[in-house]
């Protein structure tokens, strides 16, 4: 470590964020499907390619000088439920947090995260100074622990971290249970509630962020058009919360902060109903049809509320996903998400499906 007087205790302490390889070429494969980062597995809403495709040749322009319109466009898809001034606009779900982090939290302030779980959220708030509590979910089936969270709270806790459903489980926990928690929190505790899979959720009680936001509840929903839309790529993300939050959280501005394409991408796929669906359609059938499989198979798996499905590995999960790369079939290992031995896979098109189903069967027969 180097003492030079100008680096930040807080950013040289914080933990490294874990880099991946790079997606190897695919043209070395026949086929190659990669099922390891929950994208739409449909590709990009049609109407986002269209726009972006109208837009190019304007990108020497600036253009979207600050964050308004997008948040107005916003509004208008929440109906005016949700006013302007309460989104919070960003270059990806991730710089949302950033932006949350920054703003609230300070050197020495508590976060509470519930792992295996999303990794960049410890990276990002001990980027600011804040400690990170882990209050891990329960095994055998990943839920979240509820008295643990609230008995964990103390005078320096900022904010709690839940994740809806959560990656890479896949689980959920339902409207009774976050009612349960959010009526032990203090007040001041704010509620970051990272539901960008909700849109592959078909539980009937799931607890949707919006209705909490418009209750006036002290929480920040995290959403980004990474996942359904199919624009990860394009790293657009957007929160929403309460007036109060919003108005504070928004004096983070940056001019010029989202490119152009991404804009306009993000304001077709938001009309892209049609691509919506279908997707929500692959997904669920899929799901079914890989549950069977896994049954079938005798694999253990996680119910998922996600466009992902979390699995007991049967031969050691790193060995797995690498013989699974050389046959051009990419999937992530739970370990670096703190849930070693399983394996994370995206639900894709019936084709990418059978593909995995293919493979993963051939190298069980192997072992
Ligand atoms: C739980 C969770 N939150 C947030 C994100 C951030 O998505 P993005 O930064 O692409 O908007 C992801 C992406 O995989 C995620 O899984």
């Amino acid at each position: 470590m180097s003492n030079h007087p100008l680096f930040k205790k807080h950013i040289e302490k914080a933990s490294r964020f874990q880099l991946r390889k790079p997606t190897p070429n695919k043209t070395n494969w026949d086929t190659f499907y990669k099922l390891s980062s929950n994208e739409n597995m449909l590709g990009a809403s049609p109407k986002a390619i269209d726009a972006i495709q109208k837009a190019v040749s304007g990108v020497y322009e600036y253009d979207f000088y600050d964050d308004f319109q997008i948040q107005d466009v916003l509004a208008d898809f929440y109906k005016q439920e949700i006013k302007s001034g309460q989104f919070i606009t960003a270059n990806s779900g991730v710089e949302v947090l950033e932006i949350i982090c920054r703003g609230l939290v300070s050197v020495g302030s508590e976060c509470i995260i519930s792992s295996p779980t999303f990794s960049p959220y410890k990276n990002i708030i001990e980027l600011e100074g804040g400690v990170v509590e882990d209050i891990p979910l329960k095994l055998p089936d990943y839920s979240l622990d509820i008295d643990g969270i609230l008995n964990a709270v103390n005078e320096n806790t900022a904010m709690v971290f839940l994740t809806n459903p959560n990656n890479p489980t896949g689980t959920y926990f339902t409207k009774k249970e976050l009612d349960r928690l959010l009526e032990g929190l203090p007040k001041e505790v704010i509620v970051v509630y990272d539901e960008v899979y909700f849109h592959f959720v078909d539980a009937d009680d799931f607890p949707y962020a919006i209705d909490y936001v418009k209750a006036g509840k002290n929480m920040i929903a995290l959403h980004t058009f990474s996942k359904i839309y199919g624009l990860a790529g394009l790293r657009v993300g957007y929160g929403f919360t309460t007036p109060e939050i919003g108005e504070y959280l928004n004096k983070i501005f940056r001019p010029f902060r989202i490119g152009t394409l991404s804009v306009l991408a993000a304001f077709a796929a938001l009309k892209d109903l049609d691509h919506v669906k279908k997707s929500q359609e692959m997904v669920w059938e899929g799901k079914k049809w890989l549950y069977q499989k896994f049954d079938d198979l005798g694999i253990r798996y996680w119910p998922s509320q996600g466009n992902f499905i979390l699995f007991e590995s049967p031969i050691p999960s790193l060995e797995l996903t690498s013989k699974m790369l050389d046959e051009g079939v990419m999937v992530r290992p739970g370990d670096n998400f703190g849930a070693p031995g399983s394996i994370r896979l995206t639900i894709g098109t019936q084709e990418a499906n059978e593909r995995f189903v293919e493979v993963f069967t051939s190298l069980l027969e192997e072992a």
